[in-house]
């Protein structure tokens, strides 16, 4: 069988046309989810893989997505380290006991993902073996600085002061918690590797409050250290928010294709990252309130700055918002296949090629 398309773009191979997942498929917005969630709570949820694998599979259904992303969330290995994860309805992640100090960091318990997040691995199995062998599977971790917000902050944040605190007045517990989140981030995404992921993804959703110099000196020997961890051969998408003064060391640090949001154009961002890399992008998820005529206005110009060339995955520049209607993430999934059959057609690379 020929390789799935979403993976094909993941290597740079031309693709018919431009495959299309999006961050968040699965999740609030759909009728689906929100009748299970009434009966079921949300770790209670992550923790059955039953539960999970359908949650996964069905959004592929509705959809017609290219890659499934499996359902679990980038808090469940801070859960065992001993901090007091709760989520809370309506106010998201709370850790009752977070970092704060080299001692703090001393006390995490690190035990090895298959004792203490077996669920994750054991959904990634069985929601691999619900999807049709076209639809690749994408595992997925938060990452170190990430992860560590969350732990040191004791949820989410806007100014990322107690993050930056430590880093700045710790630098040794800083990279104590950061080798730390390493050993176990790589041992977690190996393990569903080895369950059946495909493919997996980092998500550094807050890694663009940094400046480029921090980022090189806190953030990227680590992310380069857990990117050379993950099993050879597997994508790795290196994914974050807010960075566009960072996508160079970003693509520096690691990763086959790196994730983009919406605050930059998408040739700029590739140039920047560098044409030996896929890209996946960028739509503003709040297109997807806008009429039909102007979210395909959105998607032509993503599309049309891609240029189709090889290595384009489609995506939101961050997750779909649990207001947004499912008919139009319907339509945007049409729209990428539809528009991207033409466009990759006539683009100047096919010509050539
Ligand atoms: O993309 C998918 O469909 C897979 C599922 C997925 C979830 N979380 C499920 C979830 C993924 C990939 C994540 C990643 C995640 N989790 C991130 C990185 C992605 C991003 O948005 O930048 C972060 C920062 C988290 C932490 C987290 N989990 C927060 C801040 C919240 C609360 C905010 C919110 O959106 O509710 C969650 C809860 C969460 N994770 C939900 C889902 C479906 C909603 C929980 C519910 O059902 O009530």
């Amino acid at each position: 069988m020929q390789e799935p398309i979403f993976l094909q773009a993941c290597r740079r191979e031309p693709t018919p046309y431009t495959p299309v997942w999006l961050m968040r498929q699965a999740g609030r917005y759909m009728p689906e989810y929100r009748a299970l969630r009434e009966r079921v709570p949300f770790l209670t949820l992550c923790k059955s893989p039953d539960l999970a694998a359908q949650v996964t599979v069905e959004a592929v259904e509705r959809l017609g997505v290219d890659a499934a992303i499996i359902f679990a969330d980038i808090l469940l290995i801070v859960e065992p380290m001993g901090v007091g994860l709760e989520f809370s309805q309506g106010d998201g992640p709370v850790i009752h006991h977070p970092v704060r100090s080299g001692a703090d960091v001393d006390r995490l318990i690190e035990n090895s993902p298959a004792e203490t997040v077996p669920f994750v691995f054991a959904a990634v199995r069985k929601a691999r073996a619900g999807l049709p062998p076209h639809i690749p599977l994408i595992g997925f971790s938060g990452a170190p600085f990430t992860v560590a917000s969350y732990l040191i902050e004791g949820g989410s944040s806007r100014h990322y002061l107690e993050t930056k605190r430590l880093m700045y007045r710790d630098p040794g517990a800083w990279r104590a918690l950061m080798e730390r989140l390493v050993r176990v981030i790589t041992a977690y995404v190996n393990g569903q590797i080895a369950a059946g992921a495909q493919a997996v993804q980092l998500f550094d959703s807050w890694v663009g409050c940094l400046s480029p110099t921090d980022y090189r000196t806190f953030i990227l020997p680590h992310m380069k250290a857990l990117v050379q961890g993950i099993t050879p051969g597997i994508p790795v998408i290196h994914f974050g928010t807010e960075t566009a003064g960072l996508l160079e060391l970003m693509a520096e640090a690691g990763g086959d294709v790196i994730g983009v949001d919406w605050r930059i154009d998408l040739d700029v961002a590739w140039r920047r990252i560098g044409s030996h890399r896929a890209v996946q992008g960028n739509l503003d998820p709040v297109a997807l309130f806008a009429p039909r005529d102007e979210l395909r206005r959105q998607v032509e110009r993503v599309l049309t700055l891609a240029a189709g060339r090889p290595g384009h995955i489609f995506n939101l520049g961050h997750g779909i918002l649990p207001q947004t209607p499912v008919e139009n993430v319907m339509a945007l999934v049409e729209m990428v296949h539809e528009i991207s059959t033409k466009t990759v057609q006539s683009s100047k690379f096919k010509v050539q090629s």
